[in-house]
C-alpha cells in the first residue's frame, strides 16, 4: 500500500466516529482531505453532518461537495473533529501544522468531544521532533521572537535550527495572518514543558504541539487500519 492508500483507509475508518446529526470539525491536509471526500459520498447518501472546516481549503473543498457548513461562532461545540498529523508518539501527543493550519486546527480540536487522528505509518515514532515543529508567530519582530524561542529549547537542554517557512520565494502568511517559524529540533525528550514554555513567548500564537488533545488514532498500514485508543 502507498502512504496515500494507507491515509485514505484510515480516513474512512474514521467515518465510523461520526454519528448522523454529529457537529463535525474537518482538518487540514492531505489525509484529511480523503476524510473530507469520504464525510461528503455518505451526506450525500442522506446521512446529516454540520461542519468547521480548519481552513480555507478545507471549507472550500467540503463546501464544493455539497458538505454543509458551519462556523465554530455559531456552533461553538462540535462532537468530534478529525484531522491528520505530521507525527504521533505512543502518548497520543501530536506535531501539526505541516499545512500551516495549526492555530484553527487546534481551537477547532479542543472544542470538540474528541479528536481523532488519521495518518499512514510513516507519521508514528518513538519520541517527537523528527518533523520541524511549526510555530505559528506574528509578523512582528519575528527574529526577536525566533531567538526567543531558541532560548526557550536551551532551558530544555535543546537546540533547535530555526527556519522562517516560505512560499514561492515569501513569507509564508497562515490563514490568520501571521508567519511560521519551522524549528528543527530532532528529539522532544518532554514535550508537555516545551509545549508551555513556547506557548508563553510573547509573539507567538500557537506551535503544532497537541498535548492530551487526541484520543483516538486511526494508522494505515499493509495490514489495514490499526486502531490505537487512549485509556
Ligand atoms: C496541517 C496539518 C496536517 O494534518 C499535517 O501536515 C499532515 O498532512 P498530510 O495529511 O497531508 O500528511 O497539520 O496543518
Amino acid at each position: 500500500m502507498t502512504a496515500d492508500e494507507q491515509k485514505k483507509a484510515a480516513a474512512i475508518a474514521a467515518l465510523e466516529y461520526v454519528k448522523a446529526g454529529n457537529k463535525v470539525g474537518l482538518g487540514t491536509g492531505s489525509t484529511a482531505n480523503h476524510f473530507i471526500t469520504a464525510l461528503a459520498e455518505k451526506a450525500r447518501g442522506g446521512f446529516d453532518v454540520e461542519c468547521v472546516a480548519t481552513s480555507r481549503a478545507s471549507f472550500q473543498l467540503a463546501s464544493s461537495l455539497g458538505l454543509r457548513m458551519t462556523t465554530l461562532e455559531k456552533q461553538p461545540h462540535l462532537d468530534v473533529t478529525v484531522d491528520g498529523a505530521d507525527e504521533f508518539d505512543g502518548n497520543y501527543q501530536l506535531i501539526k501544522g505541516g499545512g500551516g493550519a495549526l492555530l484553527v486546527e487546534k481551537i477547532v480540536a479542543t472544542s470538540s468531544r474528541y479528536m481523532v487522528v488519521i495518518a499512514d505509518q510513516s507519521k508514528k515514532v518513538n519520541a517527537l521532533g523528527k518533523f520541524p515543529l511549526p510555530v505559528e508567530v506574528v509578523p512582528f519582530g519575528v527574529n526577536a521572537t525566533a531567538w526567543k524561542i531558541e532560548r526557550a529549547l536551551k532551558l530544555c537542554d535543546l537546540k533547535g535550527k530555526m527556519q522562517l517557512r516560505l512560499k514561492d520565494g515569501k513569507p509564508f502568511v497562515t490563514d490568520s495572518g501571521n508567519a511560521i517559524i519551522d524549528v528543527t529540533i530532532g528529539h522532544i525528550p518532554e514535550p508537555r514543558r516545551l509545549d508551555n514554555l513556547i506557548k508563553s513567548i510573547p509573539g507567538v500564537v500557537d506551535h503544532g504541539l497537541f498535548i492530551d488533545i487526541c484520543g483516538i488514532i486511526l494508522m494505515g498500514t499493509d495490514d489495514g487500519v490499526k486502531t490505537f485508543r487512549k485509556g
